[in-house]
């Protein structure tokens, strides 16, 4: 090629990059449509002078999702908050609320009926938290539903999946190797989530085993869905060790493999999840409806080694 073609080339290049990039830009500031739905930045800002009753109101959820167990030590069982797993009340990625409650109602597998938002909010109370349900009838449940629709309002109810969610789920984990999972422990994790898991804080870093972490009746406590957290989340910040978005799949399913093997508290009424017979298969107990799996602190992964 001649040279001034290949220089015209070069030329268009670099603009075709530059109206790429532009373009990428809008896609991130402008509020999700049916046409534009990308993940989208919100936050208090906007009601930060504002005292009118229902601006309170959002606030107050916003104060309840990042100190739980402290402003709700009635009806939570450990030492977390909701912000230990949907990271600042769920306005960062780590565990999205943005849109949530365009969702709901919606049917819950694990109870087998349709679930409105009020109930998944205690679905995660009585798991999650290893704690008792949240009145529906109460000024606190009240906030909550206030404060996740306030932050979903730019979500039309019409859509059928939020695209800015991203997976925390790894359905087919590689077979584990929990004794590694330790090591990497000790290695990049100890720091903020303790020697023994007992955590340094449910928002500096939550209790991931023992009679202050989640119940084996939690979301958390299938392998799937720990290690896709981790894999995706984990650690939030560099500290020497291993770094967010460089743990492997095979280094996240270790990982999970050996905090889940720890104690954690159980939760009475596992046996009733999944009353239709459909439990995925790294649920670590076995149910009314599916029997089939021998019960291990491991779980179903923990098994299948055997
Ligand atoms: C130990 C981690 C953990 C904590 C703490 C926690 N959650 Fe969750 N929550 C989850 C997981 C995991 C899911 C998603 C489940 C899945 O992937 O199956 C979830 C899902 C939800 C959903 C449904 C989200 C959706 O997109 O459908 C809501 C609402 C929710 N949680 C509210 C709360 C509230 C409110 C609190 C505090 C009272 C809380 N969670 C505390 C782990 C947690
Ligand atoms: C710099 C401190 C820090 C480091 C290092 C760190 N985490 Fe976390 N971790 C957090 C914080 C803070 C949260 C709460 C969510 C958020 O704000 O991102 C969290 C949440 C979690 C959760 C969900 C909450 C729960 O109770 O189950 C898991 C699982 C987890 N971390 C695992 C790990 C693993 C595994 C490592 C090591 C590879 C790790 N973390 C390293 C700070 C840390």
């Amino acid at each position: 090629m001649e040279m001034r073609y290949k220089r015209r080339f070069i030329l268009l290049f670099i603009f075709l990059s530059f109206l790429a990039a532009c373009n990428k830009e809008n896609e991130k500031t402008e509020k999700p449509t049916e046409e534009n739905l990308g993940y989208t930045k919100t936050d208090m800002d906007d009601l930060k002078d504002k005292n009118d009753p229902y601006s309170k109101s959002v606030k107050r959820g916003y104060d309840l999702m990042n100190d739980t167990s402290v402003l709700l030590d009635e009806y939570v069982g450990n030492k977390l908050s909701c912000s230990s797993c949907h990271g600042n009340a769920g306005l960062d990625s780590t565990s999205s609320f943005i849109g949530v409650t365009a969702v709901y109602p919606q049917y819950n597998a694990r109870a087998g009926k349709v679930f409105t938002i009020e109930d998944r909010i205690n679905g995660c109370f009585n798991r999650s938290m290893n704690g008792k349900p949240l009145p529906y009838n109460s000024d606190e449940m009240r906030a909550m539903v206030s404060y996740l629709t306030y932050i979903s309002r730019d979500v039309p109810t019409s859509i059928k999946e939020r695209k800015w969610m991203e997976k925390n789920r790894i359905e087919k984990l590689p077979e584990a190797n929990a004794a590694n999972g330790e090591k990497l422990y000790k290695q990049s994790c100890v720091t903020c989530h303790g020697q023994n898991g007992e955590g340094s804080g449910a928002t500096t870093g939550p209790a991931l085993w023992g009679d202050n972490s989640f119940n084996n009746g939690a979301g958390m406590a299938r392998s799937g869905t720990m290690a896709g957290y981790i894999k995706r989340n984990m650690p939030p910040v560099e500290m020497g060790g291993l770094n967010k978005g460089e743990i492997t799949e095979q280094q996240a399913a270790d990982l999970a493999a050996f905090i889940l093997s720890q104690p954690r508290p159980d939760f009475a009424e596992k046996a009733n999840d999944w009353p239709n017979g459909d439990a995925p298969d790294d649920v670590p107990y076995s149910t009314n409806s599916k029997k089939v799996k021998e019960e291990s602190p491991q779980g179903a992964e923990g098994e299948k080694k055997k």
